[in-house]
């Protein structure tokens, strides 16, 4: 697996596909839009992704409609499949893609969540990966009785918690469980399996694992989260994040902040990858694709929705507001924690955010609308511009070490990969900062990572890898 490991920033770029389903940049309403929920959509674009040498292929999670105001909101694509019932059936229909799932910590057991990710890891040849969130949008809470169930920073401690249950229980068969003989007496070699015991504030849990390793050993940890707690969790837990820092300046930042926080937690500089949403809007010429920019963003950001998204942060209806004019003079409501407001104005206060926007919507000469959707592009997501000059760009990007690869968040499915395998791959290949091959077996390798950080903590204290160390730890 070492042969595999390529440092972080090493001059090439990678891509994941973020198939999103959910979110207003997802454009529904043009003839070409299929359909969000058929398997059909997520094998074109899955399949499309690997003929483009994508390292993953990854799904979000909503456990519950979004909503707003008290309402559904309906104006986006609302529901999506589970994400690990369509990876796995998508293992079948691929071979080398990475299958990342977003999963929460906060209303999901390790127990449950640890064996399904392993058995998508298993059935997939090593290909599995998890997106570990805590997801602190309220209303989700009331699907579970729990109503907002748990403060933003002991989200983080039950997932921290979660994470190394999980990882224990990844580890506890011993490399060679499986007897493997036909004449062996059991199926299993005696003592092959090491329980899991953990009792703290999170968990009171006795656990046996149900499953061997896989060919990665278990699967890849993904993070997205990005507040100080969220990104410390990550440089302690997980091998990629992903972001939303996209721009390349703001990408370089974060890199900065997050390979300080690295060293912090005792790990190489290069150990931890970061993967920004990123949207891409291409065309033969610069012209085109502007034309094209332009239209994406109507389609994405109508009338109704940029009031909606307005809504969002100020926690109050703003109907009597022209899309078309400026932003609105009356304050938002400074109450966070209304369950349907979900996360928008999390972090910041209020008041000041919107006297922030009004005065960049003023200066730019903005109206509702257009600021809007100003704002979903520099929220990452937004290469804008012609094949080549992508490439050049993307070609910065990569010397520039700022960050390992974008997760593409196409908009339009299913058709929304086509054009950036088709002619952006190539590009990229011809600039020497993309893959021309898939480099190894299983996503781990693919993903050019070392070992487990667990594999590696029992390999340091000199035990046989079999999972003691956390498990014994935890107990
Ligand atoms: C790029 C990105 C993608 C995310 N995707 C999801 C998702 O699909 N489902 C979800 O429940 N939360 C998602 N989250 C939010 C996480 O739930 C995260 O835990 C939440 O933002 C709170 O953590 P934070 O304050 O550290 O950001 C995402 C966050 C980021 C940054």
């Amino acid at each position: 697996m070492s042969t595999h490991h390529r440092p972080a920033g090493n001059g090439q770029i990678q891509f994941g596909v973020f198939f999103q389903g959910v979110n207003h940049t997802t454009v529904w309403k043009t003839p070409e839009s299929g359909s969000q929920t058929d398997f059909e959509s997520f094998r074109r674009v899955a399949q499309t992704a690997e003929r483009g040498l994508f390292s993953a292929f990854f799904l979000g999670e909503g456990l519950r409609l979004r909503e707003h105001l008290g309402r559904i909101h309906d104006l986006d694509v609302a529901g999506r499949p589970d994400a690990q019932t369509a990876l796995a059936a998508l293992a079948a229909v691929t071979t080398n893609i990475g299958l990342v799932a977003t999963q929460n910590t906060t209303y999901n057991d390790p127990a449950d969540l640890a064996h399904r990710l392993a058995s998508l890891d298993l059935l997939s040849g090593g290909r599995a990966a998890w997106n570990i969130v805590t997801t602190d949008n309220a209303w989700t809470g009331a699907n579970f009785r729990r109503g907002g169930f748990l403060k933003h920073e002991d989200r983080y401690i039950r997932a921290e918690a979660f994470v190394q249950t999980a990882k224990a229980i990844w580890d506890s068969w011993a490399d060679g469980a499986i007897a493997g003989s036909r004449n062996a007496g059991r199926w299993l070699e005696e003592g092959s399996i090491t329980p899991v015991r953990r009792k703290d504030a999170s968990f009171d849990v006795d656990i046996t694992g149900r499953l061997p390793r896989s060919s990665q050993h278990h699967p890849v940890l993904f993070q997205a989260g990005d507040s100080p707690d969220g990104r410390d969790f990550a440089v302690r837990n997980a091998d990629v994040i992903f972001s939303r820092h996209a721009e390349l300046e703001d990408a370089r930042k974060f890199r900065e902040d997050i390979v300080a926080r690295t060293l912090k937690a005792g790990r190489p500089a290069d150990d931890v990858k970061i993967f920004p949403g990123q949207e891409f809007i291409l065309g033969a010429t610069e012209a085109e694709a502007e034309e094209k920019h332009q239209w994406v963003r109507e389609q994405q950001v109508g009338p109704e929705t940029a009031i909606a998204y307005l809504e969002q942060f100020w926690g109050r209806t703003l109907t009597g507001y022209d899309p078309d004019g400026p932003l609105p003079e009356t304050d938002p409501i400074v109450d966070v924690t209304n369950p349907t407001r979900g996360n928008a104005f999390h972090g910041a206060s209020a008041k000041e955010l919107a006297a922030q926007w009004r005065a960049e919507a003023t200066e730019k000469g903005q109206s509702i609308r257009q600021f809007v959707a100003a704002r979903s592009r520099l929220n990452g997501r937004g290469l804008v511009g012609s094949y080549d000059g992508i490439a050049d760009k993307l070609a910065e990007y990569a010397r520039t070490g700022a960050v390992d690869g974008f997760n593409i968040t196409p908009w339009i499915v299913p058709g929304g990969l086509d054009e950036i395998v088709n002619e952006l791959v190539p590009r990229l290949q011809d600039r020497g900062v993309y893959r021309t091959e898939y480099e190894g077996t299983n996503l781990r390798e693919n993903l050019g990572l070392r070992a487990p950080l667990s594999r590696r903590a029992s390999l340091n204290s000199g035990r046989n890898g079999a999972g003691l160390t956390e498990s014994e730890n935890v107990a």
